[in-house]
């Protein structure tokens, strides 16, 4: 019973919360354009079998976007003009793989013209990464809208990799996220890579007592010490978000408790006693990670913020 009420709830949060009230529904193409999902997952599948990192570059761009104007498609825009676009913006790194939302969108097109948001098949794009990459399922609801408006200087309102656990509250409670997903959707982690920039932080000059991250297991500080000199890496330097990169599973969150995270942000979720709780938690079961993810993923995709629905991804109409 408890449990029926909190769903309720969670569902009516999510939908006043929505930024400029698209109300998003599960059957929002039923009639319009009903196989725009299955589209989409063959655009993704297709795309992962020539490049392993499409997963992970579609689930960061998915979190990008809704972070800033909310999941309106403004991270696909490119710059034109005097505007540079988020896209453009400093921590734009290993942001890639934007041909797959333009591959799918043109399909879609195809189909259904003029009908479904490039928010919605980014939405789509980020669950069928993770479902494909051995992690959970869940139903988006859709109804997105793209915005207009993309600018480089936002990508500031991102979370930095350096925050700290009270940096990293307000962000994620400036849009409505709790704590619980903010442990929850740090487990993206779980995919991906991170350039030496991220975490070099914690490996030279971490603070006035220590040069090196003291979290950090000594033994994986000097592999990355390896990988990242104090003097210039080589340019694409970096590692593995977890050694099971292209994987979604809990592994994540059993390397922040050994210090073997990248970032000091992944750090920090030990800081708290209630978000060290859950990392524990989700440590020991990926049952329990994978369906506080799905939870989460549906909260901040529900974030919405757009006006129409772009012929190109990359253009405004
Ligand atoms: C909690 C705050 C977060 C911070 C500070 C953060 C920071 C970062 C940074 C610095 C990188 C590496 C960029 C690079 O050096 O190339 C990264 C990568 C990544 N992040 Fe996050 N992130 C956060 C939350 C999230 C969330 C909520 C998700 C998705 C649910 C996510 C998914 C990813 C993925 C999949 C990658 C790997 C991208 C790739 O390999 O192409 N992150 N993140
Ligand atoms: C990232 O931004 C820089 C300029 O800040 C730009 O030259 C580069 O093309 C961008 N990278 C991507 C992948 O968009
Ligand atoms: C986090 O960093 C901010 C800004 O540097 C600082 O004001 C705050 O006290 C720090 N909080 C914690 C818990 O360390
Ligand atoms: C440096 O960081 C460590 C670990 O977080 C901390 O224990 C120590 O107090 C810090 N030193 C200074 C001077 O801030």
């Amino acid at each position: 019973m408890a449990s029926i009420v909190a769903l309720f709830l969670g569902w009516v949060l999510l939908f006043t919360q929505s930024g400029s009230g698209n109300a998003l529904s599960l059957n929002y193409y039923e009639k319009t354009c009903p196989d725009v999902e299955t589209v989409v997952t063959e655009a993704v599948k297709k795309a992962m079998a020539k490049d392993k990192t499409v997963p992970a570059a579609l689930l960061r761009m998915h979190f990008h976007d809704c972070f800033i104007r909310g999941c309106d498609a403004s991270v696909l825009l490119n710059s034109k003009g005097n505007n540079k676009a988020e896209k453009d913006g400093p921590p734009n790194l290993s942001l890639h793989a934007f041909y797959v939302i333009d591959n799918a969108k043109k399909e879609v097109e195809a189909l259904c013209p003029g009908i479904v948001s490039c928010a919605d098949i980014l939405a789509l794009a980020a669950r069928d990464a993770v479902v494909l990459s051995g992690g959970p399922t869940w139903n988006v609801p859709k109804g997105r809208k793209d915005g207009r408006t993309s600018k480089a200087s936002e990508t500031k309102q991102l979370p930095a990799p350096t925050f700290n656990i009270s940096q990293l509250q307000q962000s994620f409670s400036q849009r409505g996220l709790s704590m619980d997903d903010l442990v929850a959707l740090s487990g993206g982690h779980t995919l991906g890579f991170s350039h030496c920039s991220s975490f070099k932080n914690r490996l030279h000059n971490f603070n006035a007592t220590h040069d090196i991250d003291p979290t950090l297991h000594p033994s994986f500080a000097a592999s990355l010490r390896n990988i990242c000199p104090k003097n210039n890496n080589a340019k694409n330097a970096g590692a593995t978000m977890d050694p099971s990169s292209t994987t979604f599973d809990n592994t994540y969150f059993k390397l922040i408790l050994q210090g073997k995270s990248l970032f000091s942000s992944d750090q920090a979720l030990l800081t708290t006693p209630k978000t060290k709780q859950l990392v524990s938690k989700f440590a020991s079961s990926k049952d329990t990670f994978s369906k506080a993810f799905a939870n989460s993923m549906i909260k901040m995709s529900s974030i919405t913020g757009g006006q129409e629905v772009r012929k190109d991804c990359r253009v405004v109409n």
